[in-house]
């Protein structure tokens, strides 16, 4: 279980998230929408804990992992030991490295630098870094909008297959409506600081969704 009530975050005058309220339930797979600067990743780095700079109430149980919208990996690590970075576990060594990055099909790259990555290969090592720690709640912030659509589809597929498995909630973030749609249990737009719509399921209407972002059907054809 995890939201947020009342949230306000404001940079200096200018108030980015305006009294928000957001619940998602344990296992649940909500995704989040709206205009670029609308202030989705604010809302993600507050569940995450790491804005505490801010008004209203948050509550967050369990184990949280977040794969950023940049890969953020340090360039000074290899692949494998950007995985485990920081898992105080045991096991977490390399072989549980190679597993995740098997997962998301990179198990030859364990050695590689960094920068040796495309952007769409350091987007999976994020993930397979928020994977590695079976969290609670997995924050997703454009995880695939790097990817070639082939990749995204494998990644789409992957992602839910670990999310049956592990059943964590999960808030994605994405510009992509269909994505969305294909995903998510629920679907938030954001705007003007506020969650301003909620498509729950079976309510999952495209056309709607469009508008709400200000886009029509026709125009996107
Ligand atoms: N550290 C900061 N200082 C001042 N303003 C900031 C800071 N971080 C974000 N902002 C502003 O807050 C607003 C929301 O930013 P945020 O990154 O949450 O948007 P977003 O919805 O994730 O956009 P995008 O889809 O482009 O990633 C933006 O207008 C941004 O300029
Ligand atoms: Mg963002």
């Amino acid at each position: 279980m995890a939201g947020v009530k009342g949230l306000t975050k404001r940079y200096g005058d200018r108030v980015v998230l305006d009294g928000l309220d957001l619940e998602i339930a344990p296992g649940e797979f909500v995704a989040l929408l709206g205009h670029s600067g609308s202030g989705k990743s604010t809302l993600l780095r507050v569940l995450a804990g790491l804005d505490r700079d801010i008004e209203g109430e948050v509550h967050v149980s369990g184990t949280v992992s977040v794969a950023f919208q940049q890969p953020r990996l340090l360039p000074w690590r290899r692949v494998w030991r950007n995985i485990v970075l920081g898992l105080h576990r045991p096991d977490a060594g390399r072989p549980l490295a190679l597993q995740a990055l098997e997962e998301v099909r990179l198990a030859e790259h364990a050695d590689k630098w960094p920068r040796q990555l495309s952007g769409g290969e350091a987007q999976r090592v994020s993930l397979a870094r928020a994977l590695v720690r079976e969290p609670d709640l997995l924050l997703l912030d454009e995880p695939f909008a790097a990817l070639d659509a082939l990749t995204r589809l494998a990644m789409h597929r992957l992602v839910q297959d670990l999310w049956r498995a592990h059943r964590p909630s999960v808030l994605l973030v994405t510009h992509d409506v269909d994505e969305a749609l294909r995903l998510a249990d629920r679907l938030l737009v954001l705007a003007g600081g506020q969650i301003v719509s909620e498509y729950g399921p079976g309510a999952h209407d495209r056309a709607a969704v469009l508008a709400d972002l200000g886009v029509s059907e026709s125009a996107t054809a």
